[in-house]
C-alpha cells in the first residue's frame, strides 16, 4: 500500500500525486494534510510512519516545501528509512542500495511531471541487497 503524507508545502503536490495513482485504480492512504491551512510537517511523518509501518511491503511518499523537514522527521523513527529525491536516479540508488521504504518530495521545487517520474523509479527498483544489506542493518545501530 503507498501512504501519503504531506504539509501545507506539500499538499499540491500531493494532490497530484494522489490523482495520479487513482486514474490507474491504485489505492493510496491519504494520513493528510487535506488543505493549504499552515501545519505542523513532524505532525503527518508521524501518522504516515506509523501507517508505513503496519506492514512492511508499504511504501510512503511524504512531502513538504524543501522536503528536508518530512525527511528529518521521517528519520527518528529507526524502522524508517526515508530519501529525498530530486531525480530518478537518486530515487533509483535510495531502493537499490538504501531500502529505503519512503520517498520524500520537494513541493516547492519539484514538479508534478518530475515528482512522477521519479515515484516511478522508485516504485519499481527493489533493494539490491549483498554488500548494501549490512550496511542497512547497521543504521539501527546508529544510536
Ligand atoms: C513550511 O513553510 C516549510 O518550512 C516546510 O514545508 C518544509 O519545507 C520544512 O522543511
Amino acid at each position: 500500500m503507498i501512504i501519503l503524507a504531506c504539509d501545507h508545502a506539500g499538499y499540491e503536490l500531493k494532490e497530484e500525486i494522489k490523482a495520479f495513482f487513482n486514474k490507474q485504480n491504485i489505492t493510496t492512504i491519504d494520513v493528510g494534510t487535506y488543505s493549504k491551512d499552515r501545519v505542523d510537517y513532524p505532525d503527518f511523518a508521524k501518522a504516515g510512519n506509523a501507517k508505513v509501518l503496519e506492514n512492511p511491503n508499504n511504501i510512503g511518499i511524504y512531502i513538504c516545501g524543501t522536503g528536508i523537514g518530512m525527511s528529518i522527521a521521517a528519520n527518528r523513527n529507526p524502522k524508517i528509512r526515508a530519501a529525498l529525491c530530486e531525480s530518478t536516479k537518486l530515487a533509483h540508488l535510495a531502493r537499490a542500495h538504501n531500502n529505503a521504504n519512503v520517498l520524500v518530495l520537494s513541493g516547492r521545487f519539484t514538479s508534478k511531471t518530475k515528482a512522477i517520474s521519479i515515484i516511478k523509479e522508485f516504485l519499481t527498483t527493489n533493494f539490491e541487497g549483498g554488500r548494501h544489506q549490512k550496511r542497512v542493518k547497521k543504521l539501527n545501530k546508529i544510536v
